[in-house]
């Protein structure tokens, strides 16, 4: 009887060790991250499909920085579709639109 309790108690405290490990607040897998390492990623998968892998389509890098932060917040029309869509409203901030346009720049001026 008395072992019995013990291994439920052990086991309760593994399955209550294995939830707060799955809960902890520096988990943001599901989260788009703010970290500028990130948009190498975030370029591969939501800008690359339109600017091509090396960001030599609809992209002029000697735009000022600001200016290409606007257009990916706001979006960009141009003459034709497909348009630059906002992404602000995707959930990019300031900040992450800020290091993708410094990484489209990077792709158009390798270091050599
Ligand atoms: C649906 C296609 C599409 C997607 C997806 C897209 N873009 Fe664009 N983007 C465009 C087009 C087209 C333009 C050019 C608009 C114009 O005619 O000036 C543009 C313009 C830009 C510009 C301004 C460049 C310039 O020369 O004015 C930047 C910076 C930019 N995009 C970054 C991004 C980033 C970063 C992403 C991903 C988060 C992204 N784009 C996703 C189509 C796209």
């Amino acid at each position: 009887m008395k072992t019995r309790v013990i291994k439920f108690l052990t086991i309760a405290a593994f399955a209550l060790a294995a939830f707060a490990l799955m809960n902890l607040p520096g988990n943001t897998t599901t989260r788009v991250s703010a970290k500028d390492d990130d948009a190498a990623t975030v370029y591969k998968t939501k800008c690359a499909a339109c600017h091509s892998p090396k960001a030599e389509k609809a992209y002029d890098p000697a735009k000022p920085i600001e200016e290409q932060v606007d257009a990916i917040l706001k979006g960009k029309k141009g003459e034709k579709p497909p348009y630059m869509p906002g992404f602000e409203a995707k959930g990019i901030t300031p900040e992450q639109a800020k290091a993708l346009a410094e990484y489209m720049k990077s792709l158009r001026t390798p270091a050599s």
